[in-house]
């Protein structure tokens, strides 16, 4: 039980259903919930964000449903009202909510760009602001963002996608030294490629995934518990000397 007690907000974790395809948001809400947390399922997914609460209901956890677009600072203020008044505080929160688009520049619309910008970077900017009083009344608290490896390095595509990303990973910098005397600690995660509900079409066809894999020095894709356990280390007081840090989970890919 190493969240007993606490309750965390994860976004973008409608898919978390047994036996279907898991996001990474989906599984660690799961992994959570195990681990004696209160979960609110945050997502724009309303109909399959439900069940997946359900389901961690009927498995005897504490989990809520809430529908949330990350860049709507109305929705936030929302989420964390219904947070703190079912479960009393907010310990935790994962901004995990994320899209993709795989173009190269120059095929890349300025639509895009606002589009994951908006979702990945604002989308963390207004979670951490809205969440810091509620982790300051508490005493303290723990921001996990998801980025990617491509927050880190360059991809031959996904251009936006890696500027959004490395958005999220210097934000979580700059949220860690503002808050670290609040108690408050923000650390990121860099998965590398998983199958999700975001990469199951694309990942299905051999000829996409084959030169990925081919790059990965393990040879396989992420299981999406294999990421949401390094944000529960994050997110646990295990990691209570961790923060402006950053967890990479990626087989290896960009080790070399
Ligand atoms: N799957 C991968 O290979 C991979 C690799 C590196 C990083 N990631 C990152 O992991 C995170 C989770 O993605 P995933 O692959 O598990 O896919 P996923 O589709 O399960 O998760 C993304 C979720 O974000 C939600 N979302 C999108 N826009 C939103 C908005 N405006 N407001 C609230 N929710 C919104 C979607 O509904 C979806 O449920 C993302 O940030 C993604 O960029 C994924």
């Amino acid at each position: 039980m190493r969240l007993e007690g606490k309750t965390a907000i994860v976004t973008g974790a409608a898919s978390g259903l047994q036996g279907e395809v898991m996001g990474y948001g989906g599984a660690t809400a799961r992994i959570f919930s195990k681990e004696g947390a209160n979960v609110i399922i945050a997502d724009l997914k309303d109909e399959i964000g439900e069940k997946t609460a359900s389901e961690i209901r009927d498995g005897g956890g504490s989990a809520k449903y809430v529908h949330l677009d990350v860049t709507s600072e109305h929705d936030w203020i929302n989420a964390i009202e219904v947070a703190t008044s079912e479960f009393g505080e907010l310990n935790i929160l994962v901004n995990n909510a994320g899209i993709g688009d795989p173009s190269i520049i120059e095929e890349t619309s300025v639509d895009s760009w606002n589009r994951q910008m908006d979702i990945m970077a604002k989308g963390t900017f207004l979670g951490t602001k809205y969440a810091i009083p509620e982790m300051r009344k508490a005493g303290g608290g723990s921001i996990v963002n998801v980025s990617s490896v491509f927050g880190n390095v360059g991809s031959l595509g996904d251009s936006v996608y890696s500027a959004a990303k490395g958005a999220v990973r210097t934000f979580t910098k700059a949220t860690a030294v503002q808050h670290a005397k609040d108690g408050i600690r923000a650390n990121s995660v860099h998965p590398g490629w998983g199958m999700t509900p975001m990469t199951v079409d694309p990942f299905s066809d051999p000829d996409i995934l084959d030169p990925k894999l081919a790059t990965v020095p393990m040879g396989r894709l992420a299981r999406p518990e294999e990421i949401g356990y390094g944000i529960l280390f994050f997110a646990s007081d295990e990691a209570s000397f961790a923060t402006g840090a950053e967890l990479v989970i990626d087989g290896g890919r960009i080790a070399w």
